[in-house]
């Protein structure tokens, strides 16, 4: 049983109530009725620190083990969607909001010591805490990695929990599998600004491409000027009419993720949010190493690449 109230106030929080009160049936052995709202009481645990991903859509990816440290944490703090933010809120009304730190023109960097100090202060204290990070939480994201180590350089127990990244949400919504041909997963601007190289016949993943070619590390908006150094680096690799696609996952069930296929050429002209990744599919066929023996003509028809 779930009401809308001052403290439930979206759909989103109220669906979510609705599915932690079932969670919280299913546990107390099924047949029976329960509150929304009513969570147990906190129990103590041992202090320390555990970060966990909220996935990325945070009512359909957040797993039990995420929402039960939450629950049980002395102190919650977020660096999370809106929409993970107002859910948890839900759960925790004294979760910390750790995206306060980020601020137009402000460098990240600076956020980002921040956001570290700030939870390193409550783990300091002695505190049991718990930091919900945006998707996985150890992937393209430094912090959570930085205040693991931290914490256990100072002899303080620490762990991280995985969640559900973008990357595995884009698997599943494109139908891509990188055991096919192999992925390679880049930041955008790290591709752009050193000598990296790339594998064109696997699948490629820019991340953080609208913020591309930022190096004041400031902005949080797509320009062209970056855009278009980019595609003059990708065209090295690619032909003007490569098709990319322009990839964001959902943030909630309701909505769908944005798959927008163009040209390679077309990219500064593109709409951005400050999450888009771009995923270029591979070129061309795999062509055999000519060190390598070739095979016999019926093991041809199987692909040394097959799997499960
Ligand atoms: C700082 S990283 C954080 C990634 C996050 N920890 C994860 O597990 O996906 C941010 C970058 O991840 C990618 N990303 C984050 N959310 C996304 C979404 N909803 N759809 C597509 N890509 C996303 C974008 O490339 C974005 O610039």
């Amino acid at each position: 049983v779930c009401e809308a109230n001052e403290h439930v106030r979206t759909l989103e929080q109220l669906v979510h109530e609705a599915d932690q009160a079932l969670y919280r049936a299913k546990h107390g052995g099924r047949n029976r009725v329960v509150r929304a709202g009513g969570g147990e009481a906190r129990q103590s645990g041992p202090a320390g620190l555990v970060v966990v991903g909220s996935g990325i859509d945070f009512g359909r990816h957040a797993s039990e083990r995420c929402l039960s440290e939450i629950r049980e944490a002395e102190v919650v703090l977020c660096l999370v969607n809106p929409m993970a933010l107002a859910m948890i809120c839900s759960l925790r009304p004294d979760a910390i909001n750790l995206g306060l730190h980020y601020a137009p023109g402000k460098d990240r960097r600076e956020t980002y010591r921040e956001i570290d100090e700030r939870i390193m202060t409550e783990v300091r204290a002695g505190k049991r805490v718990c930091a919900v990070f945006y998707g996985h939480p150890g992937v393209f994201a430094d912090v959570p990695h930085v205040v693991v180590r931290k914490a256990r350089a100072e002899g303080i127990p620490a762990r991280m929990e995985p969640g559900i990244s973008a990357e595995a949400c884009l698997y599943a919504d494109l139908g891509l599998d990188p055991g096919r041909r192999g992925v390679q997963s880049m930041e955008a601007t790290q591709f752009m600004v050193y000598d990296r190289q790339l594998d064109s016949a696997s699948l490629v993943l820019l991340w953080q491409v609208a913020l591309a070619g930022d190096l004041s590390c400031t902005r949080l908006h797509a320009e062209r000027d970056g855009l278009t150094a980019l595609v003059d680096k990708l065209l090295r690799w690619y032909a003007p009419e490569h098709e990319v696609i322009l990839y964001e996952a959902a943030w909630l069930p309701i909505e769908k993720p944005r798959i927008e296929r163009l040209a390679l050429r077309d990219l500064p002209e593109a709409k951005y949010a400050e999450y888009t990744t771009l995923v270029i599919p591979p070129r061309g066929e795999l062509r055999w190493d000519s060190t390598i023996a070739a095979p016999q003509a019926r093991a041809t028809q199987v692909s040394p690449a097959a799997t499960h």
